[in-house]
C-alpha cells in the first residue's frame, strides 16, 4: 500500500526497511488457534515474510494458544517441519525454494506455546500476567468462538488499553449468517471493545489486484473520467472455482455460495470497482465511502437471482462426484453452490448501470475479475471484421490467477479495407515486479499491526452488506427455489446466462487466460 499511508500509522522510531517502510511497532502477537490451518497456512509463513522485508520489530513475540496438549519446542519443531515442506510444493499457497535459516530462527526464538481454553478468562489473565506493551489477538479460530473468546479477553482485563499501548483483536469470516446473526455479534463484541480495536479481515482484500483497483482508478486520470453511466454499459464481477466442497461440507451445507461468497469477498469487489473516490486515503474515509456504496444497492430481485449446484462431471480432466453425492452432503441437499445476481446501484454514477456477480465451486476454471463493459460508439463508422458488430471495450481487473489488467479495444486489421478486430493491450504483474512470497495476509497484518483499518471491515460495513442481500435470504427463508443442476466443469447453470440474456448481454467467458 502507498508508503505515506504506511508512514503515517507505523511507529515514527522504528527502523526502515530497504526498501523504505517502516517496521512494525514493538509488539506481541497472541494467536487463538495455534493448532489451526490459518495459523499454520497462512499466519506463520507471512510473518515469515515480514520478517524477510524487514517489517517486523526486534521486540516481537508471537504467542500461540489452543486447546491441544503440545509444548513451545513441539509447536515450533512443527511449524519449522511445515515450512521446510512448503519448499517441496511449488503449487503451495506459501513457496519459496529455500527457507531462509536467519530469519526462520529469528521467528522460531520469538514463538511460544500455552495449552490453554482462549474462553476461560482466568486461563487468558495467567497469559495476560506475561505479557505488556502492544498486543495483537488474532482469533483463528472458528466463527462460533468470537463472542466467547472477546468476553473472556474482557474479563481478563486484557482489552484495556494502559498508557497508550494498544490492544487490538482480529477476526475473519464469517461474521454472522445473516443480517440478525451479523448485529448480534457486532453488538457483542462491541460491549467489550471499541470499534478502532477491532480488525474484521476479508482475505479478498489482502490480494494486491484488488488493492491496486483503487490505485488504479485514483492515482491515474485515464479511467475515472469515464468511469460511469454515460460510458459504462454493465459491469461483471466473477470469482469462479475449480475446487469442490472438499472436506467442508459441515461448513458449506449450512452455508452456500451466496453467504460464503457474496456479501463478503464480491461486495469487496463491487466497492473497490464502484466506490466514490474517498476524500483522503485515511481509514475511516475509505470505510465511509464504501459504506455509502453498499448503501446505495437497491432490493434485490428474488428474480434476479440464480441458484446452481454442481451435478457430476469432469474438472481440469478429473471427475469430480456430484455435491449431493460428496461426504457429508444430504443427499437431497438444496445448498447452492453456485449463485449469480444482478444488482443495482441507486446513485448519481451507476443509476442504470446493472452489476452482474457470480461466483461458483467445481467450474471449468478458476478466475477472479472484475470486467467493465463499456458502451458501443454512438455511430458504427467502421466494418468490422467480425460477423456482427465489434465488441464493446472492456477493461478487464485481472484478480487471479493472472494478476493486472487487460484492455480490450479495436484496431484496424491490417490490409487494404477499414476493417476493425477487438484486440487487447495487457499489463501483467511479472512483466513489471520481481515476484515476492506473498501468501496475501502479510500486509494485513503489517497493517494491523500498525493499526491501519483501510483494508478492515467496519461493524457498519458487514451489516449493510448483509442487509443487501437480506431480500433474497427471507425469501429463501420461506422457500428455496431448487438448485439449477450444472455440470461440474462447465461454466454454471443456463439460468445465470439467461439472466443476462434477458437483458441482452451475455456473460464474459470463463476461460484461463495468459
Ligand atoms: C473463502 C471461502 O472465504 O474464500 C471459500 O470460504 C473460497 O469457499 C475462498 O474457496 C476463496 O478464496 P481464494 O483466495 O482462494 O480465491
Amino acid at each position: 500500500m502507498p508508503r505515506a499511508r504506511i508512514s503515517t500509522f507505523a511507529q515514527t522510531d522504528q527502523p526502515v526497511a530497504p526498501s523504505g517502510v517502516r517496521s512494525a511497532p514493538d509488539c506481541t502477537l497472541v494467536i487463538f488457534g495455534a493448532h489451526g490451518d490459518l495459523t499454520k497456512r497462512l499466519l506463520v509463513p507471512a510473518l515469515y515474510d515480514l520478517k524477510v522485508s524487514g517489517l517486523l520489530p526486534d521486540r516481537f513475540r508471537v504467542i500461540g494458544i489452543d486447546r491441544a496438549e503440545d509444548t513451545t519446542d513441539g509447536w515450533r519443531a512443527g511449524l519449522t517441519g511445515m515450512m521446510e515442506n512448503f519448499t517441496k510444493d511449488p503449487t503451495a499457497e506459501f513457496y519459496t525454494p529455500k527457507i531462509d535459516e536467519t530469519v526462520w530462527t529469528w521467528l522460531a526464538e520469538r514463538l511460544s506455546y500455552v495449552r490453554a481454553d482462549f474462553t476461560d478468562p482466568a486461563a487468558l489473565r495467567d497469559i495476560g500476567s506475561d505479557i505488556d506493551g502492544n498486543v495483537v489477538f488474532y482469533l483463528a479460530v472458528p466463527a462460533r468462538f468470537f463472542a466467547p473468546a472477546i468476553e473472556a479477553l474482557g474479563k481478563a482485563g486484557l482489552t484495556e488499553e494502559p498508557d497508550g499501548m494498544f490492544r487490538r483483536v482480529v477476526i475473519e469470516k464469517p461474521f454472522g449468517t445473516d443480517l440478525q446473526s451479523a448485529k448480534d455479534l457486532n453488538s457483542h463484541i462491541l460491549a467489550v471493545l471499541k470499534e478502532e480495536q477491532i480488525f474484521r479481515v476479508d482475505h479478498f482484500l489482502g490480494k494486491e489486484t484488488v488493492q491496486n483497483i483503487l490505485a488504479m482508478r485514483f492515482g491515474n486520470v485515464i479511467f475515472e473520467p469515464i468511469w460511469h453511466r454515460d460510458y459504462i454499459d454493465n459491469i461483471q464481477i466473477t470469482a469462479a472455482e475449480t475446487v469442490t466442497v472438499e472436506s467442508r461440507a459441515a461448513f458449506y451445507e449450512a452455508t452456500g455460495a451466496l453467504r460464503d461468497m457474496v456479501p463478503n469477498h464480491l461486495f469487496q469487489l463491487l466497492a473497490m470497482i464502484a466506490m466514490e473516490p474517498p476524500a483522503s486515503f485515511a481509514p475511516e474515509k475509505v470505510r465511509t465511502s464504501k459504506q455509502t456504496l453498499f448503501e446505495s444497492i437497491l432490493p434485490i430481485k428474488p428474480e434476479d437471482v440464480v441458484r446452481g449446484q454442481y451435478a457430476a462431471g469432469t474438472v481440469k480432466g478429473k471427475p469430480v462426484t456430484a455435491y449431493r453425492d460428496s461426504p457429508g452432503v444430504a443427499a437431497d441437499s438444496d445448498t447452492e453452490t453456485y449463485v449469480a445476481m444482478k444488482l443495482e446501484v441507486q446513485n448519481w454514477r451507476w443509476a442504470g448501470v446493472p452489476f452482474y456477480i457470480r461466483t461458483g465451486k467445481a467450474m471449468s476454471n478458476r478466475l477472479a475479475e472484475i470486467v467493465v463493459e463499456f458502451r458501443v460508439p454512438p455511430l458504427t463508422l467502421f466494418p468490422s471484421a467480425h460477423a456482427h458488430s465489434p465488441p464493446p471495450n472492456r477493461v478487464i481487473l485481472n484478480v487471479q490467477p493472472v494478476q493486472g489488467v487487460t484492455i480490450c479495444f479495436g484496431a484496424k486489421k491490417p490490409g487494404p479495407e477499414m476493417r476493425l478486430v477487438d484486440v487487447q493491450s495487457r499489463f501483467r504483474y511479472p512483466d513489471f515486479f520481481v515476484r515476492e512470497p506473498n501468501v496475501g495476509y502479510e500486509t494485513l497484518l503489517y497493517d494491523c499491526l500498525c493499526g491501519d483499518a483501510t483494508l478492515f471491515q467496519r461493524a457498519d460495513n458487514i451489516e449493510t452488506a448483509w442487509s443487501a442481500v437480506e431480500p433474497v435470504l427471507a425469501g429463501w427463508r420461506e422457500g428455496k427455489t431448487a438448485p439449477e443442476l450444472y455440470e461440474a466443469g462447465s461454466a454454471g447453470p443456463g439460468g445465470a446466462d439467461e439472466l443476462l440474456a434477458r437483458d441482452g448481454r451475455a456473460w464474459h467467458p470463463i476461460a484461463g487466460q495468459e
